[in-house]
């Protein structure tokens, strides 16, 4: 089956600096892979490679077997918009709109129809339990409704590969418990999920690749 991801040798590196050395990597359709390491060993610049948010040096991107290698920016953003969602590091909701106006606002963006797209988020905010802080502006959210909030924001154009970077950094364990639930929504959906993470009980969800000074030190080819 071909990979929803795959990525052969890719390469980045800020001035003279290696960031990310020779990574290859591939994540199936239903799969949880979590890349593991210490703070700085290069995950989030990954993941920005991978999603299509920065170019690598060298090396390539598969999305479904496509190579994004020639893919101008305007297919790279339609790529960003409906085939990848992304779980940021830091809180990136809108703070103003509400949580059902920022889940809402990419499938608006996608499909052209608000009706259509809040009745998107209004589902995925019921499948993770804010149905009764749909209305509330972002910026009055826990961080716990916060992050689940932007993991709904991820999933309403049923992306196939979903993005999270260290997702539960900022929760307490109760926190952590409701995204993780979240996340394993995403790969029960079908899609696949590539996880930056520091946390041992978080890697343990999925197949770990370890990280380390911007390589990977495992084998990394196919599915467990
Ligand atoms: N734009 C940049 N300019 C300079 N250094 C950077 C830049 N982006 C990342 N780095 C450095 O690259 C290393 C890896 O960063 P990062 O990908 O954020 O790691 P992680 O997410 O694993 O903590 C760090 O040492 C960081 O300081
Ligand atoms: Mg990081």
């Amino acid at each position: 089956m071909t990979a929803v991801l795959r990525a052969e040798g890719v390469s980045r590196s800020v001035g003279p600096l290696p960031i990310v050395v020779d990574v290859s990597l591939e994540v199936a359709a239903s799969e949880w892979v979590s890349l593991v390491g210490p703070s700085g060993c290069g995950k989030t610049t990954l993941l920005m490679l991978l999603g299509l948010l920065d170019t690598p040096d060298r090396g390539s991107v598969w999305l479904d077997g496509e190579a994004v290698a020639g893919w101008s920016a305007a297919a790279r953003a339609r790529a960003r918009l409906s085939r990848i969602g992304f779980v940021f590091q830091t809180q990136n909701l809108f703070d103003h709109l509400s949580a059902r106006d920022n889940v809402a606002l990419p499938a608006w963006r996608a499909c052209g129809s608000r009706p259509e797209a809040l009745r998107a988020a209004d589902a995925l905010l019921e499948r993770f339990g804010l149905t009764h802080r749909a209305a509330t502006r972002a910026d009055r959210l826990s961080t716990g409704e916060a992050q689940r909030t932007a993991i709904a924001r991820a999933l309403v154009n049923r992306p196939k590969l979903v993005f999270a970077d260290e997702p539960t950094g900022s929760l307490d364990s109760a926190n952590t418990a409701l995204v993780l639930d979240a996340l394993a929504e995403v790969t029960a959906g079908g899609a696949a999920l590539l996880v930056a993470t520091h946390d041992a009980g978080v890697a343990a969800r999925g197949r770990p690749l370890m990280m380390k000074d911007g390589r990977l030190a495992e084998p990394t080819r196919g599915a467990p």
